[in-house]
Parts: structure tokens; sequence; C-alpha cells
């Protein structure tokens, strides 16, 4: 982190939580932050299903919900970008406040329930964002929608043209009895009509399924089963918790998705589970708690092939991307990895 980042997280930090977020996508969308371009090196470029990645350390979904800041965000030193969720229609989230920072714990809790501008509005911000790394959308359902399964097939089919990947997030904690959708016969039933819109795309992209960390070990076997038959192209591991252990800060019972520093472990012993569960045959990524190269590479060796931050650069700044890729860097030549495809899984045991 450099000093005017340091004086501008000071400043963010004093104002409420929400007003600190809209700001920092201003000052993005101002041209306020650095812009040094993805980090690469020859070890840390990653193919992800299909998918050309200068280094593995994405944006996760959530930070830059409507796409507004999509250039400066491919500039600033992130190998891949996940924007959204993105509803069918706009819809306005539920009351403020809605985000707290648990600065003791180093964490978040939202519960902020898919606000955002609908697709149409980001549709046509995907389709003009100029050239650069990958961007994926998140896709959610409408609060008042009476075919939520439904509404992640209709983002999918007007905003896959314009995106490299797609993400079916049923696992935030925010939307009443969305998290429902995880079990078997719900998601089987959505993943059919989501891979039946991927198939009509233009050129099928790939498709991603984000889950919960609070799932019991049988819940994941199934979801890795059905994750394997569906012919989804990976899974990501983990959204927000409902846990709240050991936590200190003041707004530790503030409902929502608890992210940060406390979900670090809880969702990398998921990773870990689903990287023996599916033995290598679908690509995982690992998101919860990444706070620096160390945790970011703990992530790979416990079975993701690429990894994506958020709550983190609350307390780091944006650079962390950048600082990331290049500590990961200096870690896989460390241990004599070629490549991050060399380290994935190799560190699996001690997480299950
Ligand atoms: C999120 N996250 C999230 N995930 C998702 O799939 N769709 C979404 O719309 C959101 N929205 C969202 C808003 C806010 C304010 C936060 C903090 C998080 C979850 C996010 O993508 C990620 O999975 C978790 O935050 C865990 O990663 P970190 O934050 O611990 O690095």
């Amino acid at each position: 982190m450099n000093f005017a980042e340091r004086l501008a997280l000071a400043a963010l930090h004093k104002l409420d939580p929400e007003r600190a977020h809209c700001l920092s996508l201003a000052a993005l969308r101002m041209g306020l932050a650095p812009e040094p371009g993805p980090f690469s090196s020859p070890r840390l470029a990653t193919s992800l299903a299909g998918m050309s990645l200068p280094n593995p350390v994405g944006l996760a979904a959530g930070y830059d919900k409507n796409a507004e800041a999509l250039p400066a965000l491919m500039a600033a030193g992130f190998g891949w970008l996940e924007v959204g969720a993105a509803t069918p229609l706009a819809q306005p989230g539920n009351p403020k406040p809605r985000l707290f920072r648990l600065t003791e714990d180093r964490a978040a809790i939202n519960r902020f329930g898919f606000n955002n501008q609908g697709m149409e509005a980001i549709v046509t911000r995907l389709a003009q964002r100029p050239r650069g790394v990958p961007v994926g959308l998140n896709l959610g359902a409408n609060k008042t929608s009476d075919d939520r399964a439904a509404d992640f097939a209709r983002v999918l089919a007007r905003c896959g043209p314009h995106v490299d990947f797609a993400t079916v997030n049923v696992s935030s904690p925010n939307t009443e009895k969305l998290r429902d959708l995880q079990g078997a016969a719900a998601l089987k039933g959505l993943l059919t009509g989501v891979m039946d819109v991927r198939e009509e795309l233009p050129s099928p992209i790939p498709v991603f399924l984000k889950i919960a960390p609070d799932l019991t070990g049988d819940e994941l076997a199934q979801i890795a089963e059905i994750a394997l038959s569906s012919g989804l192209s990976g899974i990501i591991a983990t959204n927000t918790t409902l846990s709240r252990d050991g936590l200190n800060s003041p707004h530790k019972s503030e409902m929502g998705g608890l992210s940060g520093a406390p979900l670090f472990e809880k969702s990398t012993r998921i990773l870990a589970q689903l990287s023996l569960l599916t033995n290598g045959q679908l690509p995982l990524i690992g998101v919860g708690g990444i706070a620096n190269a160390e945790q970011a590479y703990a992530k790979i060796r416990a079975g993701a092939s690429a990894v994506q931050i958020y709550t983190a650069m609350v307390y780091h700044g944006i650079t962390l991307a950048t600082d990331i890729a290049s500590g990961l860097d200096a870690l896989l030549e460390r241990d004599g990895f070629a490549s991050v495809a060399e380290a994935v899984g190799t560190q699996r045991e001690p997480w299950l």
C-alpha cells in the first residue's frame, strides 16, 4: 500500500461503509486509482476453464455490482474480474444500513440483498468495455420473482454474449430462501435451464456455480456430483458465511453474510473437501478471507486453480491485487513450481 492509498483508506474508514464503498467506485471511475495493468509472469499466466488469465488473482462478485468501473478495474492488477450480481429487473435491495465494517476482525457483514440496476443497464456497460482481462457476471434472482430459477437463465441469455464467464449464485444469504436452490432437486432443475441457455449463446462461455461455506459434508457431496454431471465449468468456493464464531467487533451480531479474515479457514476447508470430491475433474476457485500472497497460495495448494478477493481490499486497498500476484509468483518460484497448475492441490490434506 502506498502513502496516498493509506491516506485515502483512512478517510474512507471515517465514513459510513456503504458511502465509502460508493466513493471508492467513484474514485476508480475518475481514474484516481493506480493502473499498473495486470501483473504477470510465465508462472502466473493461468488457463481457467479455457480462459487465459495473466494471473490467477480475481476480483470477487459484489464490489462492482453494476459494472460501472470496468476500465479502471481491468487496469488495477487483477488477472480477472467478476461483476454483479445482476438480476433481470433493477431492485433496491434491503433497507440501509446494510454494510458493516468489523475492523477488529478484519471482516465485513453485508445484507445488501442484490441491489443492482438490472441486466439491461449492466449489459450495456459490459458490451462497451475495453479489451483486457476476462470479465464475468454473477447471476442473481429478483426478490419478488415467482420463478427464481428462470431468472438466472434470463440474465445469462441477455448478458452471456457480452461476458467471458458467468456464475450461478445460489449462495447469497441475503435473499430469503435463495440458498434453498442449493438443494439437489432444485439445483438440478436450475442448472439444466442455465446450461440449455448456455448452449444457445453465440459462443458458449464457462459457467461456474458459487456455493456457501455453511454446507454439510453430505450437501457438498451432492453438489459436487450435480456439478460434474451437469457440465458446469467449475465451482467458486465460497460466498459469505452465516457463522459468527470468534468475532470481537461491536457489529458482530448484525444480520447478513460475514466475509474477510474469519472466513478464511472455513472456506478453505470447503474448498479442500470439494477438491477431494471432484478429484481434479473440475477447476475450483478459492475465495474467502484472502488478505496476502501466502493465503492465496494456501488456497491454490488446497485445490484452487484461481482465487478471488474482496473484503481485504477494504483494509489494504486495491494495490493488494498486484501485491498478492507478485507475492504468489515469488512463492511458486521458491517452492520450484513452474506454473500455478503444478501447485494446485499439493497441500490439501491439512484442510480435510
Ligand atoms: C459480496 N459477495 C457477493 N457474492 C456474490 O456471489 N454475489 C454478490 O452480489 C455478492 N455481493 C457482496 C457484497 C459485499 C459487500 C461483500 C462483502 C461480499 C461475496 C464475495 O464475492 C465473496 O464471496 C466473499 O466476500 C468472500 O470473500 P472475501 O470478501 O472474504 O475476500
